[in-house]
């Protein structure tokens, strides 16, 4: 088991969720973070620190958004590991909890 970043992260990436990770397991894409779920080790601490609550646990991703499963894993594999917080994207109040956003993911 694992957590899971689903759409709503997606032209967000408001990044909080990284500072409280004891494991550093988030990467970083061009507009979308993902966790590498080999790393995660179920602490919960990061469903509760994103503003877009994108986060969830693996047994707990919303009806639709199964498909992120397989892209956190997949995704973690070669993107950069991020594990200090940075500005979000210059649009991300804007982006937030907008629906849809699954076509604007950038690799
Ligand atoms: Fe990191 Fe814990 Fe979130 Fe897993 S549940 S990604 S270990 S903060
Ligand atoms: Fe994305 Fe939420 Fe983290 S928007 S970068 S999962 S704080």
């Amino acid at each position: 088991m694992a957590f899971v970043v689903t759409e709503n992260c997606i032209k967000c990436k408001y990044t909080d969720c990284v500072d409280v990770c004891p494991v550093d397991c988030f990467h970083e894409g061009p507009n979308f973070l993902v966790i590498d779920p080999d790393e995660c080790i179920d602490c919960t601490l990061c469903e509760p620190e994103c503003p877009a609550h994108a986060i969830y646990s693996e047994d707990e991703v919303p009806a639709g958004m199964e498909e992120f499963i397989q892209l956190n894993a997949e995704l973690s594999k070669s993107w950069p590991t991020i594990s200090e917080v940075k500005s979000a994207l210059p649009d991300a109040d804007e982006w937030k909890d907008q629906p849809g956003k699954r076509q604007y993911l950038e690799r």
